[in-house]
């Protein structure tokens, strides 16, 4: 993603290894200031995940990805370090699935380093393709409901959610979305707002009770989120406030779906109700900005998660197209490779 780094406009990933440490940009400082943060050790890069210094699900696997990359190179014991990095976030599957592809390529005599790398070119790869499969979505006009962020700062870079904005704005559409704060740390109105105003993207930041009045008021076309975990049957477990737009969505006749990397998808569970959801601490909800917002003696409740059941979810748009939540099966199969040309016949030498 280009940003302005210290007046210097620079293309940035989320999250890189360099030097000697894996280095993120720090997302709770967005949107007032861009500082890049430097985890030394295995340590420090599962502290960014747990302190959501780095979130979003392909983000996270990407960070520990490049995680085990370094415990490698300081000499560490791979399995030992991958069991760290599992105790950070349980709700997104991105996370435990780059930890086995690191695993795997180690035990197939890889350098952990290089299968980072390139997990972290697949992963923008994959936002690339959901791009273009979404895009088509994406008309004159259009006005859309997010929640979270799902942009280039929840992936390596592009984004899931904003890659169909990207990619239809840079197709010359106009459109315009409807960000929704995401109580309680504003991931909608810190980092995709931020996102969107880097674009040039019209948008406009609403409190999260009010999507059902746009919605009701059919001043939303489409809604598309962002997942953490996708059940083998669609179900879908995004960030706190999602099952509550579905709902509303479906209400009022207007298309949901999902935009994610088929790495988001967990086929080890037949439905959400499985999903593992983080609670996250309460002091989150009752406290602004630094200072206590409710009364000091009430207690508070903070899953960080919810899940929303395939049935109001129209389609799942991923790297491989969009399909309706019944037909994830079809993503099991790995991707048919485009057949070769035939390739023309030698003439027969005739017989003398
Ligand atoms: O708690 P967070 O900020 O890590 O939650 C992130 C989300 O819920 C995103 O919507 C999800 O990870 C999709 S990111 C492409």
């Amino acid at each position: 993603m280009r940003v302005v780094v210290d007046g210097e406009p620079r293309e940035l990933r989320t999250v890189w290894l360099e030097d000697g440490a894996v280095k993120l940009i720090d997302q709770r400082r967005l949107p007032f200031e861009l500082r890049i943060l430097e985890a030394r050790d295995l340590e420090e890069v599962a502290q960014a995940i747990e302190d959501m210094a780095v979130r979003g699900a392909p983000a996270i696997g990407a960070t520990a990805a490049y995680g085990l990359a370094l415990a490698h190179l300081q000499g560490k014991d791979l399995k030992e370090a991958a069991d760290r990095l599992r105790k950070t976030r349980p709700t997104g599957h991105d996370l435990f699935h780059a930890i086995e592809y690191i695993l795997q390529a180690a035990e197939k005599g890889e350098d952990p380093r290089a299968a980072a790398e390139r997990y972290a070119d697949e992963d923008v790869a994959r936002c690339r393709a959901i791009g273009v499969a979404g895009a088509k979505l994406i008309r004159e006009g259009t006005r859309i409901l997010t929640h979270c962020n799902a942009g280039a700062l929840a992936t390596v870079d592009i984004g899931t959610v904003m890659a169909p904005l990207r990619a239809a704005k840079a197709r010359g559409r106009r459109f315009f979305v409807y960000v929704s704060e995401t109580r309680p740390r504003l991931q909608g109105a810190r980092l995709t707002a931020w996102e969107l105003a880097q674009e040039g993207i019209e948008h406009a930041i609403i409190v999260d009770g009010a999507s059902g009045h746009f919605l009701a008021r059919g001043e939303v076309d489409l809604v598309l989120v962002g997942a953490d975990r996708i059940a083998a049957n669609g179900d879908t477990a995004n960030k706190i406030g999602t099952y509550a737009k579905a709902v509303l969505a479906k209400e009022n006749r207007v298309p949901f779906y999902v935009v994610a990397s088929t790495s988001t998808i967990d086929f080890s569970l037949p439905s959400g109700d499985k999903i593992p959801i983080e609670e996250r601490s309460p002091q989150e909800v009752l406290h602004f900005e630094g200072t206590l917002a409710a009364p000091k003696e009430s207690p508070a409740r903070n899953p960080a998660f919810d899940v929303t059941p395939a049935k109001y979810i129209k389609g799942i748009i991923t790297e491989r197209g969009i399909l309706p939540p019944g037909q994830l099966a079809r993503l099991r199969a790995p991707p048919r490779r485009a057949r070769a040309p035939a390739r023309p016949r030698k003439a027969r030498r005739k017989r003398d």
